[in-house]
């Protein structure tokens, strides 16, 4: 199969003040940036004024420019903390704004928690969601627990594990995202 240049938005789910997913966000943003492969775009949920008009529709002027991300994307990236073994309601909300646009596009999940868990409990509670909204998951997750020793002012930990299973997490979405791409334009 031939690699093919993907589009894929982050979008970190929490509007909480000083969080540290956005940093974790952030991280990805450069690691991507060194792949020739895929066109990275970093949205924070902070920066998106949740709409009083219809939800699932494209027709959102509010946040044209996520809209506008999304519907040019081969998929997308969430970064997203735990809260309460759930996910946020604002990424909620976010991800609720457009339903066809994510039709047959790939998904991939990076967890965040400043516990020993990594987020592990919000991305199983994600997928389903992910998959109603028509899009594609991976097996591969990142999971950045203890978050705040990793990435930030106060971080101290070498990140080489956590380096190798961002590697592996996109190395798959390229995967994924190549051939649902060429599926897309073939069919
Ligand atoms: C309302 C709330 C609920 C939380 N619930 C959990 C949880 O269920 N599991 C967990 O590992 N961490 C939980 N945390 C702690 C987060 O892991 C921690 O805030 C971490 O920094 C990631 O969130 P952030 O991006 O908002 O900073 C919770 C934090 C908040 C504010």
């Amino acid at each position: 199969m031939k690699q093919t240049q993907l589009s894929l938005p982050i979008l970190v789910g929490t509007h909480r003040k000083d969080n540290i997913s956005s940093q974790v966000g952030r991280y990805l943003y450069e690691k991507i940036q060194k792949r020739t492969n895929i066109t990275p775009d970093l949205f924070l949920a902070s920066d998106i004024v949740l709409p009083q008009d219809d939800y699932g529709q494209a027709l959102n002027n509010t946040v044209p420019s996520y809209a506008h991300a999304i519907q040019n994307s081969d998929g997308i990236i969430i970064v997203t903390p735990e809260y309460n073994h759930g996910y946020p309601g604002t990424l909620k909300s976010i991800l609720d704004l457009f339903l066809d646009e994510y039709m047959h596009k790939v998904a991939g999940i990076v967890g965040v928690s400043s516990g020993r868990f990594g987020g592990v409990r919000v991305v199983e509670q994600l997928l389903p969601v992910l998959r109603e909204l028509g899009l594609v998951t991976i097996h591969t997750d990142v999971y950045v627990s203890e978050a705040q020793t990793y990435v930030g002012e106060k971080a101290t930990k070498d990140t080489t594990v956590l380096d190798e299973s961002i590697e592996k997490f996109l190395d798959e979405l390229s995967w994924m995202g190549s051939v649902l791409q060429q599926g897309r334009e073939q069919t």
